[in-house]
């Protein structure tokens, strides 16, 4: 079985990739129970997006409440996706999961775009197809690395863990919602945002209905921290939402296998 979180795609898309080369599912955390069971022989992946340098919270929380019995011979893996720095994903779940007293044989990666637009401009759709593109081969690679179960750490652009002291800390600072902003002007009030948001941080409340906003309802991040995955972001159908008021000129992302615009 492989796991995966995904916001905007990429790690579904690897997911999915690695499942079919394999022979077995994706499963997205967000809809999986946490009770796992492998058949001998089993692999165990985790694919996961890159959140500043570490694990997304969401998915260090899946695996620290999961409870997996492996079987014989289980391959267990992480991916991590990442658009500039994988950081130390791979060495952060394979102490995630030394805590549950199992091993993991490899770690990898997959260079793909960039969600993190209050940093990164993906507004050129040519050129983030250009990043999708490349990331196949990389995919290929992995997958033939997976068939011959190789061992240890074979991602790229690592950084040591112990920057988790510094990472951790921005980390819960940048994942404070009162960054996020809503276009009035261009918000219809549809809720997908808060409908689609894996912690429920966002409610639908009350507002005065207009030519754009028929309906008169308006997003409100009643959570003080989320995960930050900026789903809500590039899921927006009107690209209402930004972050900081960084992200309105560097475009929305979505993997253009899994979702389309709305
Ligand atoms: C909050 C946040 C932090 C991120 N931090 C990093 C990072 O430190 N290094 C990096 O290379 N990519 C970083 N990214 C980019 C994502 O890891 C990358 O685009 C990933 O493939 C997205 O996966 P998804 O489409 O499955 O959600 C970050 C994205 C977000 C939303
Ligand atoms: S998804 Fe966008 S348009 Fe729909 S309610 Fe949320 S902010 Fe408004
Ligand atoms: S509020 Fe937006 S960024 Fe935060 S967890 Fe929900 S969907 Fe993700």
């Amino acid at each position: 079985m492989i796991y995966y979180f995904s916001a905007t795609g990429n790690s579904q898309h690897v997911a999915t990739r690695i499942a079919g080369a394999l022979g077995t599912q994706a499963q997205s955390i967000e809809t999986a129970g946490t009770e796992i069971r492998l058949a001998d022989g089993e692999p165990l992946g985790f694919v996961t997006p890159t959140n500043w340098n570490e694990l997304p919270v969401l998915v260090r929380e899946f695996i620290r409440k999961a409870n997996i019995r492996l079987a014989l011979n289980n391959y267990v893996f992480t991916v991590a996706t990442y658009g500039f720095l994988q950081g130390f994903v791979c060495e952060d779940a394979r102490h995630e999961l030394k805590r549950k007293g199992i091993k993991m044989n490899a770690g990898y990666s997959v260079k793909m775009p960039d969600n993190w637009t209050p940093m990164f401009d993906l507004s050129d759709p040519a050129k983030v197809q250009q990043q999708v593109d490349a990331a196949e081969p990389q995919i290929d690679e992995v997958i033939a690395m997976i068939r011959q179960h190789a061992q240890g750490n074979k991602s790229h652009d690592r950084m040591p863990y112990f920057f988790r002291v510094v990472t951790d800390p921005l980390l819960t600072y940048e994942r404070q919602t009162k960054f996020f902003g809503v276009d009035k002007s261009k918000c219809i009030g549809c809720g997908l945002c808060a409908k689609k948001c894996p912690v429920q941080a966002i409610e639908m409340q009350e507002t005065e209905k207009t030519e754009t906003n028929k309906l008169g309802k308006t997003p409100v991040w009643t959570a003080e921290r989320c995960a930050l995955c900026l789903g809500c972001l590039h899921r927006c159908p009107k690209f209402a939402i930004n972050y900081n008021n960084k992200t309105q000129s560097h475009g929305q992302y979505q993997h253009s296998k899994y979702y389309k615009k709305q």
